[in-house]
């Protein structure tokens, strides 16, 4: 066995939907393609996924469906799995961001980074259904365009002008949920991940890469010289990991901010005395493998994350990858383009 570790990771799939053949070619694949390389190659190598359970969008769908979100999760996690068998990927352990094992590393962890300064108190006004009694994402709030007077504007942008907007700019918004116009906008207190105290060492870090594709690398400068303002961490949603601090037990965390910590989790469940080697290890890699809408979440908030607490490996390699079109356009399963497994 040659020293080098290497913990390949594939990204950890949704599972509001099942996958199609542009999620397997855009990270799995070619993630198993790497793990046995290395393996025949005797690296100490695990590979390590799972999938990501939190989330508006699956709240959202099991309001719409009458059911739960853990029903509509373990739906759909049977499905991803037995494809992902079915294929023979070599995963070492595929876990679930819903298990406890995930939901306390993340409070842990995110409590270290909390405790190190590097998390910031601040409020939002969010708007409220009080039909649904729920909190809007952004994309859940639609109304008229304050520019172009269309009808149907999402709170997060207007389809037809192109305007990015916020839900309060929308003139009669209503909910997308239960089409009413019952909505309220509440002073919520939210945390914040102070990435404009990281984009230094982000950027240096970032620099010093001699082996990430160059379009990785420029995704991952263009944000930091766009500049790296607080990022809200926090979710006014039922589901998801709850918040573990005073005032803010209404609150969970925003799916972006725990479901890389997934691969950490992972890791630990497929081997409580080992999983340190691999991620805090002086002779370990670490090679993330995803789809490059991806690149931002894997190049700049987990690794500022990961400086945040202190003490982990940084990623490797973050090998973006190109999306897997079919005949001539992108995979949609709302529009039945593509190539689906049921
Ligand atoms: O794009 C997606 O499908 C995300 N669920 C990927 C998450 S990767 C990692 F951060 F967990
Ligand atoms: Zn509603």
């Amino acid at each position: 066995m040659k020293k080098e570790r290497r913990l390949v990771t594939a990204a950890l799939p949704y599972v509001n939907n099942i996958p199609h053949l542009g999620n397997i070619v855009g990270s799995h694949l070619p993630a198993d393609i790497f793990a046995r390389y290395c393996r025949l190659n005797k690296y100490d190598t695990i590979f390590i996924g799972g999938t990501d359970e939190h989330g508006t969008p699956i709240e959202v769908a099991a309001i719409k469906n009458n059911t739960t979100p853990q029903k509509l999760a373990d739906f759909y996690y049977k499905k991803h799995k037995e494809i992902y068998d079915w294929f023979n990927f070599s995963y070492d352990n595929f876990s679930r961001t819903s298990k406890e094992i995930h939901h306390k590393t993340t409070q842990e962890f995110l409590k270290k980074v909390y405790a190190n300064g590097y998390i910031k108190k601040g409020e939002l006004e969010i708007p409220y259904c009080k039909n649904c009694n729920i909190y809007l994402a952004d994309r859940y709030i639609e109304g008229i365009c304050p520019v172009c007077s269309y009808q149907n504007a999402r709170g997060d942008q207007c389809e037809k002008c192109g305007k990015i907007l916020d839900p309060i700019d929308l003139h009669k918004p209503r909910c997308v949920i239960c089409n009413k116009d019952n909505i309220i906008f509440r002073k919520v207190k939210h945390l914040f991940l102070d990435l404009t105290k990281l984009s230094k060492r982000l950027e240096k870090w970032i620099n010093t890469n001699k082996v990430w594709r160059q379009q990785v690398k420029s995704i991952a400068l263009a944000w930091i010289k766009e500049g790296l303002k607080p990022r809200c961490i926090t979710r006014n949603l039922k589901w998801g990991i709850k918040v573990p601090f005073k005032g803010y037990e209404e609150l969970v965390y925003y799916v972006w901010a725990e479901a890389a910590i997934g691969y950490i989790s992972s890791t630990k469940e497929w081997n409580k005395n080992k999983w340190e080697d691999y991620w805090k290890g002086k002779n370990s890699k670490i090679y993330h493998f995803i789809g490059k809408d991806n690149i931002p979440f894997h190049t700049i908030l987990f690794p500022a994350e990961l400086i945040a607490h202190g003490g982990y490996n940084l990623p490797y390699n973050v090998v973006g990858l190109q999306y897997l079109n079919y005949e001539g356009g992108k995979f949609s399963k709302s529009k039945q383009h593509g190539v689906f497994f049921f």
